[in-house]
């Protein structure tokens, strides 16, 4: 096969500054009990909603009917999430009615056990309330509760919990354990509550409260944009159940948390709208916003009253760009940043145009967002052919979920979309169904081809962001996902590798390639220059795909070049593996990742062999 590259400064096509970025879903405990590193499941005893008895799960109880009745009523201090837990002890450390040796009272799992690393600082907060006098015990133990592994007495007369009162502590471990649980024990008879149980690890990415492992392969993928927080979570199986934004700022004991009905968890909410906002700060990248624009998966608000939705949109802006004068920016500044975020991109709604409802009451959200906030760049779920002055949208979002060979076919999706007008974003795509496993090869190599037609198409495609992207390994609702975790443990897909490929795409120059080769349509390629902002130095990158399982002998022919290619600090990257269906797991979380090498004389004329099913990178330092 023979690759022709016109690598001509003049000759360029500019690849849109956002093109590649990321795209996060609350599903698959991805955010509770994942990247939000809060430790404590259902801290405010709140899973089961406003009603008693609720719902205490995952919380049990330490000790037996005998020394120990556990309840919950509607006496929490915080209007917004009134259920406390009651603990009423029968027995004492000594007398009749003695209390086992360990105590009675109350234990928290985590999401799937505690991950409680050795000399590591976690940060204890809870509100209690009692008119008796106590020892209670707040420990970090074994799963069994047998070995201690760091322990806080708080020892309280009658007067001093009277009234509810914040208590907030530090706790660090002997040892390391990624299967702990939090206790609350005593030996003391007497009535106490608990509410808003909180247990964080010290050091959080950027302090800022995202599990850092992960909070990384973020980092580490350089997106440019952020979209945000869903998927049919925005929606919700009904509204009442729907991500609500303005219920997720402020502070964090008095967020109800809302059941995330379509993916089947309770969320407290402790990863908010502020603290998405600042994670896409925090990775360096724009953030967009999928709003709820009044429709759930089962039902929809009509356009006559859809005014109150245009009016929490529009809040929501405020809260993200508006000066701390104006009365949500009051909120965003009152949580520690006073400066705006910058919001520029709203999705309107989650794929759901076909809706009766769906273009009125977009042209409702449309025009009162431009009214007030012209340069923020819409998203429409209609497609293009729907776009008109009369349904106008900046953008128009398309998601895209096949298989293998179908996405292998995509790569040309674009090729015939008329230019001008606006531009897609490729917001969720993923192979899916079998080829895709959970996380294979194949998919991956599938979803690479997508990809270069999309950097080959970027005059129609302004952005993109595969889906899902975490799954916490013990509750996967949907597979493939590009990022795999447990409570201390994680691993990248082989897609969320091969993003790697792709990862100075944005913002760079493209050059025109094309592949000549009889009988075999297997081959993708593309060819950028970029600029390293850390060295000053250029790159010409040249990526080929080969998505059949022969081996093939490339030559590669590079014109237009004003440097000279550079052998030294020029590399060579593959992303391939044994077998199609290969994965990478736990115990194999290297199996399929890319390998570097040198390239040993690199040049203007190259001779190379292209892997069987392979994506292949020449980074070539001019
Ligand atoms: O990515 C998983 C789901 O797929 C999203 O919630 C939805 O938007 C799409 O159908």
């Amino acid at each position: 096969a023979q690759l022709s590259v016109n690598a001509s400064p003049q000759n360029t096509q500019m690849i849109p500054e956002n093109m590649f970025g990321i795209f996060f879903e609350e599903i698959n405990h991805a955010g509770a009990g994942g990247l939000w590193a809060e430790l404590v499941n259902n801290r405010g005893f709140e899973a089961g909603g406003p009603n008693t008895p609720s719902n205490i799960d995952p919380w049990l109880i330490i000790g037996d009917e005998l020394n120990i009745i556990v309840a919950t009523d509607r006496s929490s201090c915080f209007a917004t999430n009134p259920i406390a837990l009651r603990m009423e002890v029968l027995c004492e450390s000594s007398g009749n009615d003695v209390c086992p040796p360990g105590g009675v009272g109350i234990y928290n799992p985590g999401f799937w056990g505690m991950n409680i690393e050795e000399a590591k600082v976690y940060k204890v907060s809870m509100y209690i309330r009692s008119s008796d006098s106590m020892d209670l015990t707040v420990s970090l133990t074994s799963s069994d509760g047998l070995q201690n592994l760091a322990a806080y007495t708080i020892t309280a007369d009658k007067e001093d919990f009277k009234e509810w009162a914040k208590v907030e502590f530090d706790l660090q471990s002997s040892e390391r354990n990624s299967n702990s649980r939090l206790q609350l024990t005593t030996r003391t008879s007497g009535i106490v509550w608990f509410d808003q149980v909180s247990l964080m690890p010290s050091d959080t990415y950027m302090g800022h409260g995202y599990r850092k492992d992960l909070a990384s392969m973020l980092a580490n993928l350089k997106p440019k944009f952020f979209k945000f927080p869903g998927g049919d979570y925005v929606m919700g199986n009904y509204l009442l159940n729907a991500f609500r934004w303005s219920e997720t700022v402020g502070p964090w004991e008095e967020r109800p948390g809302h059941f995330n009905d379509v993916w089947g968890y309770w969320t407290d909410d402790g990863l908010g709208f502020f603290e998405f906002l600042q994670l896409a700060e925090d990775l360096g990248a724009c953030p967009v916003w999928v709003v709820n624009d009044g429709a759930s998966r089962n039902e929809q608000v009509p356009s006559a009253t859809i005014a109150a939705f245009v009016k929490d949109v529009v809040d929501g802006i405020e809260f993200a760009r508006g000066d701390p004068g104006t009365s949500w920016g009051s909120v965003r500044a009152a949580m520690g940043h006073p400066e705006p975020f910058q919001l520029n991109y709203i999705s309107m709604g989650n794929q759901e145009c076909s809706m009766h409802y769906y273009k009125e009451n977009y042209r409702k959200f449309y025009s009162a967002i431009k009214a007030s906030y012209p340069d923020i760049k819409i998203i429409s779920s209609c497609d293009r052919s729907t776009i008109s002055p009369v349904e106008p949208a900046d953008l128009y979002d398309v998601h895209v979920y096949t298989s293998s060979g179908d996405m292998f076919s995509k790569s040309s999706m674009f090729d015939s979309t008329p230019r001008g007008g606006p531009k897609a974003i490729v917001s969720e795509y993923a192979v899916t169904g079998n080829d895709a496993g959970r996380g294979t090869l194949v998919a991956a190599l599938a979803e690479a081809a997508f990809l270069i037609g999309l950097e080959r198409n970027s005059d129609a495609v302004e952005m993109a962001s595969c889906a899902p992207l975490f799954v916490n390994d013990n509750d996967r609702r949907w597979s493939p996902d590009a990022i795999v975790f447990n409570s201390w443990q994680h691993y990248g897909c082989p897609n969320y590798w091969m993003l790697h490929f792709f990862k100075e795409s944005s913002g760079a120059a493209l050059h025109p390639s094309t592949i000549q080769v009889s009988n075999y349509n297997q081959l993708v390629a593309s060819a950028i220059t970029w600029q390293n902002s850390k060295d000053g130095n250029t790159y010409l990158k040249i990526k080929v795909l080969n998505f059949g399982n022969k081996a093939v002998d490339l030559s590669i022919s590079i014109t237009g070049l004003e440097n000279e290619i550079q052998t030294f600090g020029s590399i060579k990257t593959v992303l391939t593996s044994g077998s199609l269906r290969d994965e990478n797991s736990f115990q194999q979380p290297d199996k399929v990742v890319p390998v570097e090498s040198p390239i040993s004389n690199a040049r203007e004329e190259m001779s190379l062999v292209l892997d069987p099913y392979s994506l292949t990178s020449f980074d070539l330092l001019l």
